[in-house]
């Protein structure tokens, strides 16, 4: 006969957070969100730790080199998707290490030879009013000079004068030899006044430009997650069919954090695959997904550095709907981290673990950390800024970004989805859709970050671990749901359009 649960499967809307006393040192710029993200032993510390507990989704409209940069510099951790060739994964997660905070390679090129016109077409294309003037055009020719607006003028010169007779040569350059740092660069930049400050190499190539705002912008970034060598750590996601070839790929191209990603992670396929990457690299895996406890060890015992906990729940998601498998994304996580922490008291090994999919509102996520979450993985969340890697769209009078499934027919990604048998995407498990665009991620995150470290106040904690311990939680009847939003009141249209 068939086993029954007893409770109903949750989900985050239905549960509130009770306050503790907060005492008078419990402000928000006290608390950490510090997390670790792969397991240790007791008394130890992780490998690795994030300074944010948020992580983006191993999506193909989420995690590319772009958000993986910028949620770096923020203290999170993408994982890069993996629906896409070894080579082009590797070459993303490469982009990623070999990126140096404030060292950009230049974008706007020109020879000596382009004309005025082309200067003005290239920075109206851009918007990047400074231009790198190589000998062959291209981010990493010899460098002979740079035009910036301040070398033309558009009302006196001729549109067809060429750049060679109005561009600052090289021999009035100021500039920076490879290796120099950051901070050195800036040194410069303050000493002779600079907006922008090329590195070449011995051979005068071009290697980068600083400018003195990016500077500054890294100034601002006190959480950035960065390995030993400075540069941004970055995950990426594998499956379990092709991992021989694309784990040597990944590692080769320096990932710090490999992840299984499945939508049912309790396989011997996932097994398999964390054994082979534990026996032949030295590297972090994190697997799932997974709903319950059995899952949860199975993937332990299996060698996994941190699980994912979640089925059905992401917003894209008709796993549900096609197949009937799945969890409350609550129930799942509290029962997973009840079997982690079980877990942790009789082998003093703590496995993080990641709640995957179903954060609608911010409090969400503080609602997971505080059920035993040591980090969430979103994909709507991130979908909605500038830096993922997906169209931005006039729909009506609002701009949306493009946001599809890692299932849907768009991304394809069978090997998510397979469960042996023929290769390929049976049906879908996602949709094709819109999100709102909301703008930058730093703004976003700061405004939730705000809210998780005010909440964690009112809970009277300093930290996610006091948080897991202290935490009250409540489930909410349905009719107490309607009471927490605004009611029984005439709402204006707009409270921002009063002075
Ligand atoms: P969200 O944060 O609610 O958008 O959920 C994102 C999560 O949904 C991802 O991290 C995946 O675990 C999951 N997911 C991604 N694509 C699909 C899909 O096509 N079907 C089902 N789940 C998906």
């Amino acid at each position: 006969m068939a086993y029954y649960y007893t409770e109903p499967s949750r989900t985050f809307s239905e549960y509130l957070l009770l306050p503790n006393l907060t005492t008078k040192d419990c402000t928000p710029a006290n608390v950490s969100l510090k997390t670790p993200i792969v397991k240790f032993k007791k008394g130890e510390k992780p490998d690795v730790s994030l300074n944010i507990p948020f992580s983006s989704a191993v999506m193909q409209a989420v995690s590319d080199h772009g958000m993986a940069v910028a949620l770096a510099r923020c203290g999170g951790i993408s994982f890069i998707f993996g629906s896409q060739s070894v080579q082009d994964q590797a070459e993303m997660v490469r982009k990623v290490k070999g990126y140096k905070a404030g060292f950009v390679v230049s974008r706007s090129n020109l020879t000596p030879d382009h004309t005025l016109k082309d200067v003005l077409q290239l920075k109206e294309k851009t918007g990047h009013s400074t231009v790198a003037i190589t000998d062959n055009g291209s981010p990493t020719g010899k460098l002979l000079g740079i035009v910036t607006s301040r070398d033309y003028r558009v009302s006196r010169d001729a549109q067809d004068k060429r750049v060679a007779d109005f561009m600052t040569p090289f021999s009035s350059l100021i500039y920076g030899k490879s290796g120099i740092t950051l901070s050195e660069a800036n040194d410069l930049i303050w000493e002779h006044k600079l907006n922008c400050l090329p590195i070449v190499d011995g051979h005068q190539n071009l290697e980068y430009l600083v400018f003195r705002k990016d500077y500054d912008a890294h100034k601002e970034n006190p959480l950035e997650l960065l390995d030993s060598n400075k540069s941004y750590i970055v995950g990426a996601g594998i499956n379990t069919k092709d991992y021989e070839e694309r784990v040597p790929a990944l590692v080769e191209a320096g990932v710090d954090v490999l992840v299984i990603d499945s939508s049912d992670g309790y396989s011997e396929w996932q097994r398999e695959t964390i054994q082979y990457v534990k026996a032949n690299f030295n590297a972090k895996i994190g697997a799932g997904n997974v709903v319950d406890r059995e899952g949860f060890l199975y993937l332990v015992e299996a060698g996994a550095d941190f699980v994912k906990v979640g089925i059905g729940g992401g917003s894209i998601c008709i796993t549900r709907e096609a197949k009937g498998i799945g969890r409350g994304q609550a129930s799942a996580l509290i029962e997973v981290a009840q079997a982690r922490d079980e877990y942790y008291r009789e082998t003093g090994i703590y496995v993080p673990i990641c709640s995957d999919g179903g954060i609608v509102h911010d409090y969400h996520i503080t609602l997971a950390l505080a059920m035993g979450a040591d980090f969430v993985m979103m994909g709507r969340y991130f979908a909605r800024f500038d830096e993922s890697p997906t169209r931005k769209l006039r729909v009506g009078n609002n701009f949306v970004k493009e946001f599809w499934g890692e299932g849907s027919n768009r991304a394809r990604n069978w090997q998510r989805y397979d469960t042996g048998g023929k290769q390929g995407l049976l049906f879908e498990e996602g949709v094709d859709s819109y999100v709102p665009y909301a703008g930058s991620l730093q703004e976003n995150l700061d405004k939730t970050i705000g809210k998780i470290k005010s909440t964690m106040c009112n809970c009277g904690s300093l930290s996610i671990e006091e948080l897991q311990q202290k935490a009250r939680i409540t489930l909410v009847s349905a009719t107490s749901i309607v009471e927490g939003g605004a009611h029984d009141v005439i709402l204006k249209e707009s409270s921002l359009s009063e002075e």
